[in-house]
């Protein structure tokens, strides 16, 4: 193909300039004379291109960037586009359902250098789509976001072509981008022939920014040497930021995969490579790696990558399986531990699916820039570092724990999403709930030992039981039409849909049986495979597995499921063991709270309830109804009654207060009569219902009092996150003296157990839980005032400093350096800093990074906040994470909300209306409000920022709201009798 003029036009450009670009990609090794001629034409031409690039792309990024990071506030507001209504097509989000992609050819071409004129980094591509015409028209709408298209032969963005030899395609009359909808517009002048195939070819042009992304990249230093990878994230919406594709979960294709590259570099995608040649093209020396043409599949799977990286391998059962990581990462063996597990996970998956993996090879590769935790791409995952890079020098048990569950959460999905996909983003609670189960049934598989599954009720249900509490919360499930905008898409990767969906789905398979509930999930996957499904069908093949088996509900799968799934909230379970009767009732944390959500069920639930009366287990009851009657609840004399066994119902339990009692008093006398998790449950319960005024908030704290004994980590964690609502509430008033002198108390006890069992701090405790609780155990001591703490872990951090040799076990290290920061002042901050700076491995940075936040210097804190907007100190990833952690701090607080506010709209653009920690940042930085000045404060945010917006974070704003509303009338109301209950409790005697 000849070069050819461009018309470089950037999405919604004012003026599109006129350039000319490089012929097709891709040609051999061999250089002709007339080829070498044509080559140098495009050499100017690429030159010309770029130049024309930084125009558009200088005018796009100033009009993003209406703020600058420095100069203090929302000075001036981007102009508020008013899309006008319109029922044109490519003013609506959603893809007309006339046209089917069935396959794409594409070549993908990175710069892993900077122009250096343009300072700007490029990639540019080629691309044919095949599609079949289910309905005549003649209107072409493709994705395609922030892509530069070439002005081909026939005058237009894209060339039209059918397949069979015997059709003739229409012409294209108009072809331009729609920027707001995010299309490729191309208008034919005839109707494009039902059950036709036809071809769009095109060639583009796209920015390979930082911004997390699309195609993007990430850098990092090696030796000294900056680095580049080129890497991408699709989902939900960003693959037409790569090339222009029908970006839709069901537009399912199979994918010819190129990418070109630099000679020594390695290129990686979802299949597997077939064969990588030389090429030349503008005068370079180049590789080609051709990929294997992958699986039917949805764009947002889709994975690009070229890096320097190495790699380890290993095959199971001929699946290949590779970690990639930067090159010392591998070296120092960072990426065994992932590779030892991924095949035991992959295995066990297998056989809970009953579905053989689906693809020849499994990659893995930890980057240094990325947004989420970890991406599923098919068969090429990707991960932060800290996600997949395990160093026994220097990662804790609780890294390694995220490490083995966040491998079988994307392993999950190869099957439960990548296989089956759910139709539409409405669903994605589904897919995300789903993994989020699964994800400790895979990790309890590689490693047995630690009792993982159990940490469910932690890390999920009491996590989104939180949020789920109040009247601002949504159901699980949206209607399809609902969604629409990638930001509302983007919301949906929330508590409700990862834990919600998890919770309930763990309830599901708890009373189905876990058999039953995989072999409904065996069907199901059978019946989708490569294809797309509605979250019902699971429901019609669990139901299957039910009737098949005859397994005895009182509704069906549909009917009990609807009631978890289509109303937001949970009820609160109260049992009266005085008379059997047994009620539901909406639980809300406000109840004063107006609920404007309409439930389809009145806020009833099918409720299955679990339980055991003085320690023996009874036969499941399911309450169906507001309130009924069951005589075998009723309890007399010294025993006692617990419900909901291990938290497996995805609801909260209150008892009538002489069973509360007998229940305080086997704490006291006798806790492991309670089951282990129920003991963090009934904390949980307590200091919630004190909260919602169901009971008094004395009796939620004197569920503590049995603490003294408690040697496991369940109950104290959930001991811990409930009274850090009372530091958040009381840490500024005369309550927190108090508070302190009684957990000091409390905690003691367990801090010398220990002490003892580490031989004196010398040896890691055995069991994983120990090693948690041990941690928690040395927190909670020197967070109130325990000497022989604060001693212990300043001169453990001392020697570091003295000695430059770090002997504190991974384990303890964050704990320590938070409390050896905070105890010092800018000389034990600074030298934190250096070794955040200098750290080789990511989770060594990632817990300096977080003790940063725990000095008592305003000035160090403000310092550091200044940092997170500046990428070269503290990558974008983190910045809004290491925001939160300051906010954490109740010195940092007021500055961070400071810092938010006056930084909303720079943060807000900057840090991409995609990411899903924007709910985190406004969650974490109001989490302490509790004051009507604070209250006015965060309304007035939300007032003044209404325009810019805040994209994922738009419920979380309204949530903040409730919160404080709530905190502000919780305080009026028990700030007395707290501060009493502490008094009284620090005259009783210890141990
Ligand atoms: N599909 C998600 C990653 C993702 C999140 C993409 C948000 C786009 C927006 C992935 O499967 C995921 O859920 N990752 C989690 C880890 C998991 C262990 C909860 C994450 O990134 O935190
Ligand atoms: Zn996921």
């Amino acid at each position: 193909m000849p070069p050819m003029a461009t018309y470089t036009c950037a999405p919604s450009a004012v003026a599109c300039s006129v350039s000319v670009q490089a012929g097709s990609m891709g040609k051999g090794f061999y250089v002709s004379k007339a080829v070498g001629i044509v080559l140098v034409i495009v050499g100017a031409a690429a030159l010309a291109t770029i130049i024309a690039l930084s125009v558009v792309y200088s005018q796009e990024k100033a009009k993003n960037t209406q703020v600058s990071p420095t100069d203090g506030g929302p000075t001036s507001k981007p102009p508020v586009t008013t899309p006008t209504p319109s029922n044109e097509p490519w003013d609506k989000y959603r893809l007309p359902k006339s046209l089917m992609p069935h396959y794409y050819n594409l070549t993908l071409w990175p710069r892993l250098t900077e122009d250096p004129n343009t300072k700007l980094y490029i990639f540019t591509g080629e691309s044919t789509v095949e599609f079949e015409c289910l309905e005549d028209t003649n209107l072409i709408l493709i994705h395609s976001n922030r892509l530069n298209y070439t002005t081909l032969t026939n005058g237009q963005l894209a060339l039209l072509s059918a397949v069979s030899s015997g059709v003739e395609a229409p012409t294209i009359t108009t072809s331009r981008l729609q920027t707001v909808t995010q299309y490729l517009v191309l208008q034919l002048d005839r109707n494009l022939v039902k059950g036709q195939l036809y071809r769009v070819y095109t060639k583009f042009t796209g920015e390979l920014a930082d911004d997390l992304g699309g195609f993007y990249r990430s850098e990092y230093e090696e030796d000294g040497v900056r680095k580049v990878v080129a890497t991408t994230q699709m989902q939900p919406t960003d693959a037409r930021k790569a090339f222009p594709c029908f970006d839709e979960p069901a537009m399912k294709a199979t994918f010819d995969i190129s990418l070109i590259h630099d000679p020594g570099t390695v290129a990686l995608s979802n299949g597997r490579e077939l064969e990588t040649t030389n090429i030349n093209m503008e005068g370079k020396n180049l590789h080609k790696t051709v990929f294997e043409r992958t699986e039917k599949m949805s764009t947002y799977l889709l994975a690009f990558i070229v890096s320097d990286y190495d790699f380890i391998n290993s095959t199971i059962d001929d699946v290949l399986i590779r970690i990639y990581a930067r090159k010392p990462a591998i070296a120092a063996g960072q990426g065994a531990y992932a590779l030892n597990k991924t095949g035991p996970i992959l295995k066990f998956f297998e056989k809970y699916y009953n579905s053989s993996y689906p693809l020849p090879k499994s990659d893995q590769i930890a980057l240094p820039d990325f947004n989420a935790g970890a991406m599923e791409n098919w068969g090429l995952i990707t991960y932060r570092e800290t996600a997949l890079l395990y160093d026994e020098a220097f990662s804790s048990n609780s890294n390694k724990e995220r490490i083995a569950t966040i491998i079988a959460h994307e392993l999950a999905h190869m099957w439960f999403g990548n296989l089956v996909t759910l139709r539409w983003w409405n669903d994605l609670w589904l897919n995300e709930g789903f993994a989020s189960y699964v994800e400790y049934l895979g990790a309890h598989e590689a490693e047995p030992d630690w009792n993982v599954k159990e940490l469910i009720v932690l890390g999920d249900v009491q996590r989104v039981f939180a949020v789920d509490a109040l009247a601002s919360s949504h159901p699980l499930s949206s209607k399809e039409e609902d969604i629409q905008k990638p930001a509302q898409i983007s919301e949906l990767f929330d508590a409700i849909s990862y834990s919600k969906g998890a919770s309930v789905l763990r309830m599901l398979s708890d009373f189905l049986t876990e058999e039953v509930f995989t072999k409904g999930l065996q069907t199901y996957l059978a019946e989708f495979a490569f294809g797309n499904a509605v979250y019902t069908d699971l429901w019609k093949h669990l139901q299957m597995a039910v009737d098949a088996t005859g397994t005895d509900l009182p509704a069906s799968v549909h009917d009990i499921m609807n009631t978890w799934v289509l109303q937001m909230g949970f009820p609160v379970v109260t049992v009266n063991t005085q008379s059997g009767e047994v009620s539901q009732q909406h639980f809300l944390l406000d109840p004063d709270s107006n609920v404007t959500t309409e439930s389809p069920f009145g806020y009833q639930w099918i409720v299955p309830i679990r339980w055991m009366k003085s320690g023996m287990v009874q036969s499941q009851k399911w309450l169906e109804v507001k309130s009924n009657t069951f005589a075998e609840m009723k309890v007399s004399g010294e025993d006692w009654l617990l419900a909901n066994l291990n938290t497996v119902g995805y609801y909260r339990v209150n008892y009538d207060a002489a069973n509360w009692d007998r229940l305080l008093k086997v704490l006291r006398t006798n806790h492991s009569a309670i089951l282990r998790i129920n003991r963090a449950q009934l904390m949980d319960d307590a200091f919630n219902l004190a909260r919602a005024k169901v009971i008094p908030t004395v009796l939620a704290l004197n569920t503590t009092k049995y603490l003294i004994s408690e040697r496991d980590y369940m109950p104290w964690k959930s001991a811990l996150n409930n009274l850090d609502f009372f530091y958040l509430m009381f840490d500024r008033s005369e309550v927190y003296g108090y508070m302190q002198d009684y957990l000091r108390k409390q905690v003691t006890p367990l801090f010398q157990y220990y002490k003892t069992m580490t031989g004196n701090w010398s040896k890691v405790p055995e069991g994983h839980m120990d090693q948690y609780n041990q941690v928690d155990a040395i927190s909670l001591a020197c967070r109130t005032g325990l000497k022989e703490c604060q001693d212990l872990v300043q001169s453990w951090f001392k020697q570091w400093m003295d000695t430059d040799t770090n002997t504190i076990h991974p384990n303890l290290r964050s704990t320590v350096y938070c409390n050896a920061i905070a105890a010092g002042g800018t000389v034990e901050w600074n030298f934190a800093w250096k070794k955040f700076k200098e750290a080789s491995i990511a989770t060594e940075a990632e817990k300096l990074r977080a003790a940063l936040a725990c000095t008592t210097q305003p000035w160090l804190l403000n310092r550091y906040l200044e940092y997170t907007l500046e990428p070269t100190m503290i990558r974008k990833q983190d910045a809004t994470s290491t925001i939160v952690y300051i906010a954490s701090n109740v010195i940092g607080q007021s500055l961070a909300w400071d810092f938010v506010r006056a930084r909303w709209s720079y943060i807000f653009t900057q840090y991409g209306g995609g990411s899903f920690s924007f709910s985190n940042l406004i969650n974490g930085v109001t989490k302490r409000f509790a004051s009507e000045f604070e209250l006015q404060q965060l309304r007035q945010f939300k007032a003044d920022n209404a325009e810019v917006g805040f994209g994922s974070g738009t419920l979380a704003v309204d949530q903040s709201i409730e919160r404080t509303v709530a905190n502000i009338k919780w305080i009026a109301e028990n700030r007395d009798n707290v501060l009493n209950w502490f008094k009284d409790a620090n005259k009783e005697p210890g141990l």
